[in-house]
């Protein structure tokens, strides 16, 4: 797909640059001539923090570029190694692992591959380090994180364009070589990772957003089935629900960019063999045929309204919209009721594609009926008190609730909206 529609989703710092503002007001309140003192010395940046600052600033969490990526042709778009960041796990959560695939889009044509290669979804040359603060489960705060703050964290970089899935080679229009290796990258990483002791976890969650959402499901049963069976392995879907649906002018197009993206890249090894048996490739990427075979336990957490797909699944560019339904599409509040009505019915599909998870012991959902799109890497989705909630638990109570099988009811699907309160228009779309 097209760049703009592979929206970012990079963490990036401004809880750190928040909370520098915080120290520095501190500072100045308390002790000004310390203050001097200290500036006047020579490298004080760390000291200053140090000094004025109760917890350290949350530090980036480096790039780990795979090892030996060339020799395994695990590598991205561009021929470069694909990388990782690994925050190590503390106390009771030095053996958990929780692996979060990134997500951004797929390329589904030799132009938009080719493409790719200049930004961070194609090349490591473009990656930088990562900040997990603010990073919904992946931050190591236990008060907005609670159940997942002290594990080994890993997130891993997306940058083969078919959710971690493709294993082929193409020939971009310059002569140059395109690698479609993404399930080489998951492959080798998961095997470096292994080594550096998620081998002796104890229990592991895989778990990505989007792209990376719909990798999880991709990837669920082969994760689980590298650990001997007393290790307890899940797996999250964040945003990763795609409908099989016609978009507005009644095409299938978002069925065309998947069915591009599995033949150009050979997407075929990773898709369950009973489904491969009587339907075609590209049917068989779609989730909703995903969670019939996957026997691990999971847990799929979508909003009804997914403001990425509404954009690019329901009412993509090519079904050009009207006026009226571009600032809808920026912004829900501004859609007319005939168009909650449209949207009603792609929500109404989700709600019946995910039908086959009510029978699922040990499964789990969120289906919330907020416009937004991935809510487990963002702390204001996440735990925070503009949440999403469904019977008065945000998505980290019911994932936790789901994880340690504290409680009944982990299985929740909002009314229509804009029935749901909590909906905040802050969320990120
Ligand atoms: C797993 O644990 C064993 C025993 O504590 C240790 O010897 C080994 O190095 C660990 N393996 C990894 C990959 O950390
Ligand atoms: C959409 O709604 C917001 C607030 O609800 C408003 O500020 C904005 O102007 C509207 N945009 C359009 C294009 O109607
Ligand atoms: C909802 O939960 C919050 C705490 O998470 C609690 O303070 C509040 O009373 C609850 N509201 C209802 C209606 O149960």
């Amino acid at each position: 797909m097209a760049p703009e529609t592979t929206k970012p989703l990079l963490l990036t710092p401004p809880q750190q640059r928040q909370r520098r503002t915080g120290c520095r007001a501190w500072a100045l309140a308390v002790v000004v001539a310390a203050a001097v003192l200290v500036l006047m010395l020579p490298s004080a940046g760390p000291l200053r923090r140090r000094m004025f600052c109760l917890g350290a600033p949350p530090e980036p969490v480096e790039l780990t570029l795979l090892a030996g990526a060339t020799d395994k042709g695990a590598v991205c778009l561009d021929g470069t190694p694909p990388g990782y960041h690994l925050q190590r796990g503390s106390g009771d959560g030095s053996n958990s692992w929780i692996i979060h695939l990134q997500g951004g889009g797929w390329c589904s044509t030799l132009k938009d591959c080719s493409n790719r290669r200049m930004s961070m979804y194609g090349s490591s040359n473009f990656m930088k380090p990562m900040w997990f603060a603010g990073a919904g489960i992946l931050d190591s705060d236990q008060l907005k994180n609670p159940d997942f703050y002290n594990w080994n964290k890993v997130f891993v970089r997306y940058c083969d364009g078919a959710s971690f899935s493709g294993d082929a080679e193409g020939r971009a229009q310059d002569g140059s070589t395109l690698y479609f290796r993404g399930l080489r990258i998951y492959e080798a990483v998961i095997h470096e990772l292994m080594e550096k002791g998620l081998a002796n976890a104890t229990q592991a969650l895989l778990t990505g957003c989007s792209a990376g959402g719909l990798a999880t499901l991709l990837h669920c049963d082969d994760f689980s089935a590298r650990f001997p069976q007393e290790v307890s392995v899940k797996c999250l879907a964040d945003a990763g629900f795609f409908l099989n649906v016609k978009d507005i002018s009644g095409e299938r197009s978002f069925w065309s960019v998947y069915d591009g993206v599995v033949h150009l890249q050979n997407v075929r090894e990773v898709l369950p063999k009973d489904c491969l048996a009587n339907k075609e490739p590209t049917e068989c990427f779609f989730p909703a045929e995903l969670i019939k075979s996957i026997r691990t336990p999971t847990f799929i957490l979508n909003s009804g309204y997914d403001s990425w797909q509404i954009r690019y699944v329901l009412v993509p560019g090519s079904s050009a919209p009207n006026k009226a339904w571009l600032s809808c599409k920026e912004n829900i509040q501004n859609c007319s009721s005939t168009q909650i009505e449209v949207l009603n019915g792609f929500r109404n599909a989700m709600v019946n594609d995910l039908k086959v998870v009510e029978d699922k012991e040990d499964w789990g959902m969120f289906i919330d009926s907020c416009f937004t799109h991935c809510q487990t890497i963002y702390g204001i989705s996440w735990n925070s008190p503009i949440s999403p909630r469904l019977g008065n638990k945000t998505i980290a109570e019911v994932v936790g609730a789901w994880h340690y099988r504290r409680s009944q009811g982990v299985k929740e699907i909002d009314c229509e909206y804009p029935c749901n309160p909590t909906c905040s228009s802050r969320l990120p779309t």
